[in-house]
Parts: C-alpha cells; structure tokens; sequence
C-alpha cells in the first residue's frame, strides 16, 4: 500500500461578509428560492454568526458590509465584485431585484481605497469567478450559462490581466460556478463535472488532473459551496460524505449549518467574498 503524505498549509486570509438582518426569500432567481416556505430570520442570523465566528477562529480578517433594507440577497457577499491582486472587478447582476447591491460593494471597496473597474458586463462576482493563484500561473475559472454572460469572462480578463479560462454551467440548479466548483488551496480545485458542459469537463480535467471529485450528494448538500485556506475547509454540515473525501487527501474539514441560507439558494461560499491583495 502506498501512503502519500499530504502536508497541507493554511494561508491568511482577509474576507467581507453582510449580515443577513434583512434575509428573506421575496423573490425566485434560481430553483432553490420558494417564496412559499418560510424563513426564520433569527436563526439565519446566528448561523452566519457561527460562520463568521469561525472563520475569525480560523485566524482570518472578516470585513463586514452594512445590509440594506429591501435587499434581501445582499447576506450573498460573494457576487458583489470580484478581487485578484488588489484590483476589484465590479458586478453587473443579471436580475433587478439584486441590481442595487453593486454600488453598496462599489462603495465599500472605493471608501477602503482599493482600485475598482466598473463592469459593462453582466457578471455576478465570485458567484461565477473562481481565483486559484498557484496552478499555471495564476488562473481565473469563470462561469457562464445561467447568469454571468460570456463576454464579461473577456472583461475580467482584460481588468485582471490573469487568464480566464470559460467554462459552460449546464444544470440550472447549479447557476453559478461557485455552487460546482471551489478552490480547495492555491494550486488545486474540487468540482462536481455534471455541473459542466462536456467540452468544459475535458477541460477541467486537463488543467486539474489532481482535482477532488464531488458526487451528486455532495452537490445537493451544496458542499461544493466551500471556502479553504489551505488546510481548514469549512462547509455546509450536511455535506458529510464531501467532508469525508477532503480528509482523506489531508485537508480538515469544519462543518457549519446553514440551513435557513439554503432557500436562498446559497451557502458557506455566497456568503463571503475573498479580499485577495
Ligand atoms: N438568491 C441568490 C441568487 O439567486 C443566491 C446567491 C447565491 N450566491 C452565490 N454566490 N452562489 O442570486
């Protein structure tokens, strides 16, 4: 038998998260959201605590941006711009009922002096743009299919001057790129390939031979939903069998419950944006 010693190491990190004071689900923009079922807001509040908490445990900086009444999708911190190398690419979201959040994400990243290109493309931010710094460079995954368009991935590229490499989202249920597919440390990725398009699969595989790969329990559990430094990855605690696959090539997994999120159509990762400088 073959044993691979895995030395994984956690890196600092800085993040921004929104309280969810005004969560609700008023509105459906992707197939999880029931306006129907209700939501308890109380308790949404102390599971993102929990999730803040942790990562500030973890040793990690947290930000926080100031929810706005009448925006109940701003808790999703990640789809309000996306940051590589202290620049900021700014979203466009592709609904109405969430337009409004860009300017509050423009306006905190302006008062904390980073350098902000404002977007002409409809792009939700790390929603559809994944940053993983150490494979081939220094690469950006970036969705399309549901809501960031093709020609925003162009854009980032030219604002980020990294390389975007597009890959086609088509499962509805899977509408960003964040909810398949997440960086588990600076080189390497899990992903959940039903999620992609067949050419974007042959893709994947070609650039991240190495990567975990998720099943479909694990992507219902919206265990791909993730934030890593490195080593700690924490993640929806109904994702257990994802936990159990990440421990087994070294990483540690700590599990958070985010249940009332969850009809939002989002977890751990919507909920937090990487300041990367
Ligand atoms: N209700 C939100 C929407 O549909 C959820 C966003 C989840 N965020 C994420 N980064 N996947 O836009």
């Amino acid at each position: 038998m073959v044993t691979v010693n895995h030395q994984r190491v956690p890196r600092k990190r800085t993040y921004l998260m929104c309280s969810p004071e005004h969560f609700a689900v008023e509105y459906a923009i992707n197939p999880w959201m029931d306006v129907t079922a209700p939501v308890d807001t109380e308790l949404t509040v102390k599971q993102w605590d929990r999730l803040r908490e942790t990562l500030v445990q973890l040793g990690h900086e947290v930000h926080l941006l100031t929810p706005e009444r009448g925006l109940p999708d701003m808790v999703y911190a990640a789809n309000g711009a996306f940051v590589v190398d202290g620049a900021v690419y700014g979203a466009q979201f592709k609904h109405e009922q969430r337009a409004a959040e860009a300017a509050a994400h423009r306006a905190f990243y302006e008062s904390q002096g980073w350098r902000f290109i404002a977007p002409s493309e409809t792009n939700e931010g790390e929603g559809d743009f994944a940053y993983v710094p150490e494979a081939h460079g220094g690469l950006i995954l970036a969705g399309h299919g549901f809501r960031t368009e093709l020609p925003a991935h162009a854009e980032a590229q030219e604002a980020l001057g990294r390389p975007v490499v597009s890959l086609r989202l088509v499962d509805p249920r899977f509408y960003h790129l964040d909810v398949a597919l997440a960086a588990i440390d600076d080189a390497n990725i899990v992903y959940f390939p039903g999620a992609f398009s067949a050419a974007s699969q042959k893709v994947l595989a070609q650039l991240f031979p190495d990567a975990v790969i998720a099943d479909d329990a694990d992507v219902m559990a919206f265990g791909l939903n993730l934030v890593s430094d490195g080593l700690n990855v924490v993640l929806n605690s109904e994702a257990a069998g994802l936990a159990e696959k990440l421990e087994a090539v070294g990483y540690h997994p700590v599990p958070v419950k985010l249940s009332e999120l969850k009809k939002g159509g989002g977890s751990v990762k919507c909920c937090i944006a990487e300041l990367r400088h």
